[in-house]
């Protein structure tokens, strides 16, 4: 692991680097990003840093310098042969007051570059009870007040499951803590709009526009929101993220289903092929 904190390279990633009233992490007043390294190569770096800026819009932080974000990029990749990793980008409203209100003091910036594991085969999910508010005020932002995912991950845990899957508060399906859902039902394969309060994942906006350029199966693709319930009757489901690109689940809750089934696989090849050829699409 190397890490870069407010332009300064750490000699030890772990060593202590931010004062203990960082507005991120006293009260998750910040934004981030997970971007897979690829051969050395950060994947979709662009989009990762756009997104970046609009969850800091979000929060009302002053917009991230993007160059500065690939210095630090640059910085903590260099020198190191990463076969397979990932890059986390850390933006905070900066040391502050204890209490909701924000400081004066600028805006801390963090990248750090690990090694990732593959994920693999197909997985299991399971629904959780608690939902996701589409209405709240952050919703869709990528925000470090991830303490709800940690609840409901713990939870799919604890039923040997890998992903936990909200309903919004309209008891429409949503997303997974960390990933996007996929699914297919009544011959279309579908994924929720991002009014249902899921986040606009990079993965689930280069499928939509790969599939939606060259469908590879002769099912079509629709953005629609419907209950939870749904999941109940898909044939396939599979997740997207920047972690697990394009993974099957072979389990939903108590149901087993074909994994991976034949739109899924079609999709998966799809992603190998257009992710392979574009590290930065
Ligand atoms: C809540 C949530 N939804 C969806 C995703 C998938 O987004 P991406 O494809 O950009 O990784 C993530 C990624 O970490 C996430 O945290």
């Amino acid at each position: 692991m190397r890490a870069w904190v407010n332009g300064r390279l750490l000699d030890d990633p772990t060593e202590p680097a931010l004062p203990v009233s960082d507005h991120g992490f006293t009260v998750g007043d910040g934004v981030f990003e997970s971007v897979k390294v690829v051969s050395g190569t950060p994947f979709a770096l662009t989009r990762h840093l756009d997104r970046l800026a609009t969850s800091a819009a979000g929060l009302g932080l002053p917009g991230p310098d993007p160059d500065v974000v690939r210095t630090g990029a640059a910085a903590v990749l260099a020198g190191q042969d990463l076969a397979l990793g990932r890059l986390r980008i850390t933006y905070t409203g900066g040391p502050a007051p204890f209490g909701s209100g924000r400081g004066d003091a600028p805006p801390t910036l963090v990248v750090v570059a690990d090694a990732m594991k593959p994920w693999g085969g197909a997985t299991s999910v399971v629904t959780v009870p608690w939902p996701r508010n589409e209405r709240g005020a952050i919703a869709g932002l990528k925000t470090t007040s991830y303490a709800e995912n940690v609840v409901a991950l713990a939870h799919a845990q604890q039923q040997g499951a890998s992903e936990a899957l909200f309903a919004n508060t309209a008891g429409d399906l949503c997303e997974g803590t960390g990933s996007n859902v996929f699914y297919v039902v009544d011959g279309e394969l579908r994924t929720p709009t991002l009014g249902s309060g899921c986040l606009a994942g990079i993965s689930r906006a280069l499928l939509l526009e790969w599939y939606g350029a060259a469908p590879v199966t002769g099912v079509p693709l629709r953005e629609v929101d419907e209950p939870l319930a749904v999941l109940g009757r898909a044939e396939e489901i599979f997740l997207v993220s920047t972690t697990r690109d394009v993974q099957a689940v072979h389990r939903c809750d108590d149901r087993y289903l074909e994994a991976p089934g034949p739109v899924t696989a079609a999709c998966m090849r799809l992603w190998n092929e257009r992710a392979g050829a574009d590290s930065d699409p």
